[in-house]
């Protein structure tokens, strides 16, 4: 009996591992209100992603806004496009195009770190995960997209990672072959801000949202002390 556990726990071992390697989700760790963080994605997110990938639903305008940005910063800093300051952010390149040399179109990122499984930690997990395959057109796969068309556009900064593969030839987890520009603790952050600036155009009035949500409270409590003290002053007059 105790060595039929035992065999079936020596089973498990290798599935909790790949799980945990293999297709779980990293925690983002990211802060809403953190601005500093948002502002640097932005500008990671115009210089590494939006040369394929739009964020349809968002305005420059909206964003300098929401990111305590001027229209000078933004336009000078962050527009690679001609387009105009209060347009929404299209890609430098068109649909079509990236079809053609993808294989398959970037696809608008205006709500992926809302619409993905775990959210935000989705994309934060996608962009650690990418490593050299030679079977893929690009030179890349990625454990979380298996099969991804998205080359890794991070990989001076992360580095090469390499799988190291079960007996089935499963990837079992990801290994720094060879080191990039930035440690394994400043890509974190790199990753946090690009998704934390997702995560804020996928629902950009959340931070005002949660705000106003506070004075509502407060609004709440001060009238039912009101309330209470009305209801003790009528009682007085009925005993
Ligand atoms: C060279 C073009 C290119 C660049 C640059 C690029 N991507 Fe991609 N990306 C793609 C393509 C193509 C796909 C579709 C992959 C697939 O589904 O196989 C994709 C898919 C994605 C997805 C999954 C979206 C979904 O709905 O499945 C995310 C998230 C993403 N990219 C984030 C980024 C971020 C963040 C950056 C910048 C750091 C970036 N991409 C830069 C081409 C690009």
């Amino acid at each position: 009996m105790i060595k039929r556990l035992m065999a079936i726990g020596l089973l498990l071992v290798p599935a909790l591992a790949f799980g945990s390697g293999g297709g779980a989700l990293q925690d983002s760790q990211i802060k809403e209100n953190d601005i500093a963080s948002m502002q640097r994605g932005a500008a990671l997110f115009m210089n590494y992603c939006s040369g394929c990938h739009s964020l349809g639903l968002q305005r420059y305008s909206r964003m300098a806004q929401d990111l305590e940005l001027t229209q000078e910063q933004v336009t000078q800093n962050l527009m690679f496009t001609d387009a105009k300051f209060g347009e929404p952010m299209h890609a430098a390149m068109t649909p079509a195009e990236g079809e053609k040399w993808f294989g398959k179109a970037p696809p608008d990122l205006s709500l992926v770190a809302r619409n993905k499984p775990g959210g935000p930690d989705w994309t934060y997990t996608f962009l650690k995960s990418f490593y050299a395959d030679a079977s893929r057109p690009s030179g890349w796969n990625n454990t979380l997209l298996v099969g991804a068309s998205m080359p890794h556009v991070l990989w001076e900064l992360q580095g090469v990672q390499h799988p190291l593969r079960d007996a089935a030839g499963h990837v079992e987890r990801l290994e720094l072959a060879a080191p990039g520009t930035q440690s394994a603790a400043e890509y974190d952050r790199t990753v946090r801000d690009i998704t934390n600036f997702l995560n804020y155009v996928g629902e950009p009035s959340a931070g005002k949202r949660r705000a106003l949500g506070v004075w509502v409270i407060l609004f709440l409590v001060g009238f039912s002390v009101l309330a209470w003290l009305l209801k003790t002053e009528y009682w007085r007059d009925v005993h």
